[in-house]
């Protein structure tokens, strides 16, 4: 698929995320020449700046982001593409006055696509008024929508979202972002997975005890606290990011690349995740919130004393369930997954435990235990896969240790792309595999929504844990004693 030129309008363009993401993003795909001539970027804001202004802003946000890299003349010809358009997404003028600046055919493409990087309570109302100017319809180029989590709270105000939008848009016009999988290593696991061969015998119940997908932050909410105390973990990474990286894990092999394929094959994985019923959610979830403690020696502020939460929060900054996906390949097969805010490290793993192999022939040996084999697949910050097998250790005695065998994704010399680049590019290609239909989001919801009821009733109380550890003790998930979760990706001494 060819990118087309189009005109990129972000909605919250002097946000928190154009800033850290969208426009460095861009300038990117300046620097590698991905950008079709004629694109360009209209911001939408609504403060008061001029062109001189935007041009100001945007250098320092890209000079913060990629520091010494910095290129004039790279710059110089992104600053070319872009604009700035002063309006309030509240008031309705604000739309007739874009559609007149759109309206320029010299200047701006005929293929549009609008980027809501906006609270998602103006979701439907931006898309109303964005409908009622003309500006989603197609005579003369195609129109696109970009739309950032959360789509919808909970199961109910996902649909009532999806049934508003749906008023104005078609599916083929709607692209729900999910950045994890922009990441080079999480689009690699499909390729690990779906290019070698050797794997598929043992990726299914017979070989495969249990799998556990972390994602640990050190960060805390970083000023967010107006999204977050609504969001919680549960909504803000594991219904989004995490369950689309079991469905990674999971899913049969798609018949081809294309959006459709790939999508069915993980809507499947979704339906076949084994809903929990309400007087078994704290065998399958366990939530925390993080108290005071230290981050790299540094003493950091309990949730409560953060910005802008309210004193009797109890929402949950760290978020762990267990799911089982009822399916042939994987039924009996528990996969835990864990996120958190200020934990010890911040890491993204997917780390996968092989059964134990017997002992019977090692029998009257020094041999009594084995560690069973993994592979850890890092996703960030360290990229890698490793496959953990046990060999003898050198010398006279018959004993053992890990070794693992290394499947690196990225040599040093090589550069990482943001997740954020390969998206942006897609949407100018028409790709949507990497965005979310909304049979996915919906099954998604379905999925943590009795977590979310019972732990909306149960108001009075949460475990608490010391910033800078691991979490809360939430052992009780494991269906096994010798089953605890795994936060490195060397091999670990039992
Ligand atoms: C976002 C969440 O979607 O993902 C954040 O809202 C979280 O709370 C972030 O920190 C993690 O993304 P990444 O790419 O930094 O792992």
């Amino acid at each position: 698929m060819n990118a087309e030129p189009c005109t990129y309008v972000i909605f919250g363009a002097t946000g928190n995320l154009s800033r850290i993401k969208l426009m460095p993003a861009l300038y990117h795909l300046e620097c590698a020449k991905r950008l079709p001539e004629g694109t360009k970027i209209l911001a939408v804001g609504r403060r008061p700046w001029d062109q001189q202004k935007w041009l100001a802003e945007v250098r320092d946000m890209i000079v913060t982001k990629v520091k010494s890299e910095f290129d004039e003349s790279v710059f110089q010809s992104f600053s070319e593409r872009l604009s700035y358009h002063q309006g309030d997404i509240g008031q309705v003028e604000c739309y007739a006055e874009l559609a007149a600046v759109l309206n320029d055919k010299v200047n701006f493409s005929r293929n549009m696509a609008f980027y809501l990087s906006i609270s998602p309570a103006d979701f439907g109302t931006v898309m109303e008024r964005l409908s009622k100017n003309q500006l989603f319809d197609e005579d003369e180029g195609w129109r696109r929508v970009i739309i950032e989590k959360p789509f919808g709270y909970d199961l109910d105000s996902a649909q009532a979202l999806q049934k508003r939008i749906s008023r104005y848009l078609t599916e083929e016009q709607i692209y729900r972002i999910d950045h994890y999988l922009g990441k080079g290593m999480v689009q690699n696991v499909l390729v690990f997975r779906f290019a070698n061969v050797m794997l598929e015998p043992l990726w299914n119940r017979n070989y495969i005890d249990h799998i556990q997908i972390t994602h640990s932050e050190e960060l805390g909410i970083e000023g967010r606290g107006d999204y977050y105390n609504s969001a919680g973990a549960l909504r803000d990474m594991l219904q989004s990011h995490l369950l689309q990286l079991l469905t990674l894990v999971t899913m049969e092999p798609p018949a081809t690349m294309d959006a459709e394929s790939l999508r069915d094959e993980k809507v499947k994985v979704l339906k076949s995740i084994r809903p929990i019923p309400k007087e078994a959610v704290h065998n399958h979830a366990f939530r925390a919130q993080y108290a005071q403690g230290h981050i790299k020696g540094e003493k950091v502020n309990s949730y409560l004393q953060e910005d802008n939460i309210p004193e009797n929060s109890i929402t949950e900054t760290y978020a762990s369930m267990k799911l089982y996906v009822d399916n042939w390949r994987w039924r009996g097969v528990p996969i835990y997954m864990r996120t958190g805010k200020r934990l010890a490290k911040a890491q993204s793993t997917i780390s996968i435990c092989f059964r134990h192999p017997p002992l019977q022939f090692f029998r009257g040996t020094d041999v009594h235990c084995m560690n069973p084999n993994w592979i850890l697949m890092g996703i960030q910050p360290e990229e890698c896969i490793r496959i953990e097998m046990t060999v003898k250790e050198p010398g006279l005695e018959m004993s053992t240790r890990t070794s693992s065998l290394d499947a690196s994704f990225r040599n040093q010399d090589e550069k990482a792309i943001d997740a954020y680049e390969d998206l942006l590019l897609d949407v100018l290609k028409g790709d949507r595999s990497l965005f979310l239909r909304f049979d996915e989001v919906e099954h998604a919801w379905r999925i943590v929504d009795p977590i979310l009821q019972t732990w909306a009733n149960e108001r009075d109380y949460i475990v608490t844990y010391p910033a800078g550890s691991w979490g809360p003790e939430d052992s009780r998930l494991f269906e096994k004693s010798a089953q605890s979760w795994r936060s490195s990706l060397t091999p670990e001494c039992k």
